[in-house]
């Protein structure tokens, strides 16, 4: 299949990055990561979580977080909302676009939001309708679909009966989660495959964290399939609470890299994106997750 020309990054730094910090993030650190990004391209940003703040502590205070950005023009800022508690709280906060995340792992979704897959979908059907009432977007999150850290092997066709749950019920996208990181591109076009026969290509998303440092080829072999919608952290920021070991998700200047290696358009500045990582590591004193920010930095002496 011919490579795209266009691909949409989807940042999820501020959320999936953030949450696994052990030690507090300030609401202003958050904020001026946003709009590090923002100023730096990126069009389409998860900003934070309405989950329980005893769950996911680091995402308390989301709702300060969306009333303190700048709201980039045609960026969208999107939040994880796990049922209707939270979804009434993002819309209360004036956010336009929500995200439901169900798993592919039995297992994993107990851990991860204390229900079984069929309890999970449940619990989306008023969420969806509520978004619909009032003109939110909803995109879908499907976890562990290249395996599970407590039930190991997930059957791709598992998969693909969660992700046209979410899909039929009016996701307007399925971001297929590799939570864990450990999917290869071989497993990965198994999987797109699978999935692609029950979701039209081009309303998936991949999201791949890079515990075993297979982030990069498993997007290339994704677009090779057909995918154009990415999920990535800056500087690699993050993991997973759920997920002991999971490293976060692949980085995003390593993924603008490759991209603009391939000549695929995304509308982001590298410098300023690697501006952005460099500075919210330097709040959070790690180090810099992106192979690529290290490189460019080094470079610049
Ligand atoms: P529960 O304990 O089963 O639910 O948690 P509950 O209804 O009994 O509520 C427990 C407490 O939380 C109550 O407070 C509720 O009021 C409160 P208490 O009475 O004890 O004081 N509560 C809430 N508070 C704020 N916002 C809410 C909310 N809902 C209930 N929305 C629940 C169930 C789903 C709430 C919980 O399990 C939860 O919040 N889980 C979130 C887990 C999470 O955020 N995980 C990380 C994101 S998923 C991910 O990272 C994967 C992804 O990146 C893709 C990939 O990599 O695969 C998306
Ligand atoms: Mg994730």
């Amino acid at each position: 299949m011919a490579l795209p020309h266009h691909v949409r990054l989807v940042e999820v730094g501020p959320r999936d990055g953030l949450q696994n910090e052990q030690q507090p993030i300030s609401v202003a650190d958050k904020v001026r990561l946003i709009n590090d990004l923002t100023d730096a391209g990126v069009c389409h940003i998860e900003a934070g979580s309405f989950v329980s703040p005893k769950w996911v502590p680091q995402m308390a205070g989301s709702d300060e977080v969306f009333a303190q950005i700048k709201h980039g023009a045609g960026v969208t800022y999107a939040a994880l909302t796990p049922n209707l508690r939270g979804f009434e709280g993002a819309l209360a906060a004036g956010v336009k676009e929500i995200a439901v995340f169900a798993a592919a792992s039995e297992s994993f979704s107990q851990k991860n939001i204390n229900c079984s897959i069929k309890e999970s979908l449940a619990r989306f059907e008023p969420v969806m309708q509520a978004a619909e009432q009032n003109g939110i977007r909803v995109r879908g999150y499907v976890s562990c679909v290249l395996g599970c850290p407590y039930d190991g092997e997930i059957a791709p066709e598992q998969v693909a009966w969660v992700s046209k749950a979410l899909f039929d019920m009016g996701c307007y996208e399925i971001s297929l989660g590799d939570t864990i990181g450990q999917g290869t591109a071989g497993a990965t076009r198994h999987l797109l495959e699978t999935v692609g026969k029950e979701i039209p290509r081009d309303k998936l998303a991949g999201h791949f964290h890079d515990t075993y440092g297979q982030g990069l080829s498993n997007i290339y072999a994704s677009l090779l399939e057909g995918i154009g919608v990415f999920d990535s952290s800056v500087a690699g920021l993050g993991g997973c609470p759920y997920a002991k070991g999971a490293t976060g998700n692949i980085a995003s200047e390593d993924v603008l890299y490759l991209l603009n290696g391939l000549g695929i358009e995304t509308g982001i500045d590298l410098n300023k994106l690697a501006a952005a990582g460099q500075q919210i590591c330097n709040v959070l004193g790690k180090t810099n997750g992106s192979r690529v920010a290290r490189a460019l930095m080094a470079a610049a002496g």
